[in-house]
């Protein structure tokens, strides 16, 4: 396999390795609601990538991210920053004094490589990761990711139609752009789904199939244009199928009596995608069963076309309205903030890449959230279809995760005129910064760090697993096979294991591995117990 050098790959090959864990610490005042388990984080993803690997290593379902392109255009500087200060500080300090030097091909391999790596580390082992890049880097990253992700697990390379006029590029108009898709390994039923096997969510007597509002969501269309596709559906609520879907008429009867209309959650007169005659066809040919209603824990009901796997065949070819990038500035004019960043992804783009996954839960991670375009497809998409999936977003300029993003994700959690969902999504999201390195070799371990951050630490490195922090049990953290892990960590210097403080452990059976300050046992009586003490912070294993 061909493999790509560029001058300063020496220096950052292990730097995701080398890099110090930092403690994430959350903004209270900046958060919508409690629980959530949405993240946004504010700052270089590199840190923020780390210091979620004890939470989420193995864990992500799946990664979408929109880096800078690395146009050159230094002005258009969302897109493009890889000569931005914080970039340049970082090349200086991990490729040295060759940096100066390097092209600026050099710069973006050098700053994509480390990130990808932890990307990757994050990945469960059935997940994928989609980036959106265009011409200037594409060859490269291709054979970046293949390296990275082997290259039997590249996926696809998706031509997304992102204008319809095109730009100018050289003598001919560019009207697309890609994005890679990569899976972290053979376990991943990313195409399996879409080439039709038994991986969509739900199944009934015809297979399996995924569920579609049969009600034209865009706003565009109404009764005041499509008067045709405006009409009353009756629906039976004493019958239900395995899945909650009930049958459907279009004739009012004793047998269906509730009338359902194509109405916004705002009750104003939207339509169907289907005129009556389409729709009668398929509730008279049993076989096809493709129109069903079902009704909504509000206890309104809502008509959903059921989509077969032949329907759904994802092609490689990306050309939908959805798409097309003047759609994503539209929507953030729709959100008040249309000045405050340029170019965002359209959510449609990114609500296709989410459904691909075929999984109504699981994490999903964007490293370089910009606006929060991904944050806002998930909201809307889980609200759409009763999801549980979760995002994981991170953004390096304050000014953008502060008031881009945040506000942009409040606003959809919360309403706003236009919106899909004009009553708001329901779901909130922690506002969280970097907060300095958890320790150092020096003795130095962070004031500011809790108990769960130092556990967590201390089960991944030990397990190469991540905590399940609700089974905690301080001292108690986790257990893998026969051995045990406890750690002591309630303030500096406290923590002392001696023989009062090991009997907390003692239900434990195996070897229990005991993280403290200091220990008053001396080698032999610990060995006697099968324990093994390990000081913080120099005994702190290394990921
Ligand atoms: C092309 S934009 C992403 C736009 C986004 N997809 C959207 O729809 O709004 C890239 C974003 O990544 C951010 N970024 C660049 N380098 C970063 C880094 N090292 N860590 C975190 N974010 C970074 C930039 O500030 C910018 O907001």
């Amino acid at each position: 396999m061909p493999i790509l050098t560029w001058i300063g790959k020496d220096k950052v090959v292990n730097h995701d390795k080398e890099l110090p864990f930092r403690v994430l610490k959350p903004i209270k005042e900046l958060s919508v609601g409690e629980n959530s388990e949405n993240l946004l984080i504010e700052g270089d993803n590199l840190e923020a990538l780390k210091a979620l690997m004890p939470f989420y290593y193995n864990k992500v379902k799946c990664v979408y991210i929109d880096p800078p392109y690395n146009t050159g255009n230094e002005g258009w500087i969302y897109n493009d920053r890889v000569n931005s200060s914080q970039i340049k500080t970082w090349l200086n300090k991990v490729v040295g004094l060759e940096g100066v030097d390097l092209c600026r091909h050099d710069k973006w391999l050098c700053m994509m490589y480390p990130r990808l790596k932890l990307l990757r580390d994050l990945l469960a082992e059935d997940g994928a990761i989609f980036v959106s890049i265009d011409d200037n880097e594409v060859h490269n990253l291709r054979i970046m990711l293949d390296e990275i992700f082997g290259e039997t697990n590249f996926q696809a390379q998706i031509i997304v139609q992102s204008n319809k006029r095109g730009q100018t590029y050289k003598q001919l108009a560019k009207t697309h752009e890609y994005i890679l898709c990569y899976s972290k390994s053979s376990k991943t039923k990313l195409f399996q789904l879409i080439a039709g096997d038994d991986h969509l969510p739900q199944q009934d007597g015809l297979g399996s199939f995924s569920s579609r509002e049969l009600r034209n969501r865009n706003p565009k269309f109404g009764r005041f244009n499509r008067p045709n596709l405006f009409y009353p559906i009756y629906v039976n609520p004493n019958k239900k199928d395995k899945n909650g879907y009930s049958p459907m008429s279009l004739e009012k009867s004793d047998e269906y009596p509730i009338e359902v209309l194509p109405l916004n959650s705002r009750n104003e007169e939207s339509c169907w995608r289907w005129g009556a005659k389409k729709l009668k066809e398929n509730i008279e040919n049993a076989s096809t069963d493709v129109v069903f209603a079902k009704q909504k824990l509000t206890n309104e009901w809502r008509i959903f076309e059921k989509y077969r796997n032949a329907s759904i065949s994802a092609k490689t070819i990306w050309d939908e309205t959805e798409m097309i990038t003047e759609q994503g500035t539209t929507q953030l004019k729709l959100l008040g903030l249309r000045e405050k960043f340029p170019f965002p992804k359209p959510v449609g783009l990114i609500t296709k890449i989410i459904q691909l996954m075929g999984d109504s839960e699981g994490i999903y991670l964007d490293s370089f959230a910009g606006s929060g375009t991904t944050g806002q497809a998930i909201m809307e998409l889980n609200k759409e279809d009763g999801g549980n999936r979760k995002f994981i977003l991170v953004e390096l300029e304050k000014e953008i995760a502060k008031d881009v993003t945040a506000k942009r994700l409040e606003k959809v959690a919360h309403g706003y005129e236009g919106a899909l969902f004009p009553e708001g999504t329901d779901q909130g999201f922690e506002y969280l910064d970097l907060n300095g390195e958890l320790y150092n070799q020096a003795g130095f371990v962070n004031p500011l760090a809790h108990y769960e951050d130092m556990a967590a630490y201390v089960y991944f490195t030990e397990t190469n697993n991540y905590l399940d922090i609700p089974c905690i049990k301080n001292p108690y953290i986790g257990s893998q096979g026969t051995t045990s892990y406890f750690l002591f960590f309630e303030g500096k210097g406290n923590n002392i294991l001696d023989e009062k403080t090991l009997k907390k452990t003692k239900e434990f059976e195996g070897i229990r591995v005991i993280y403290a300050d200091k220990t008053l046992l001396d080698e032999e009586y610990l060995e006697k117990h099968n324990v093994v003490f390990k000081q913080i912070p120099y005994q702190l294993k290394k990921y």
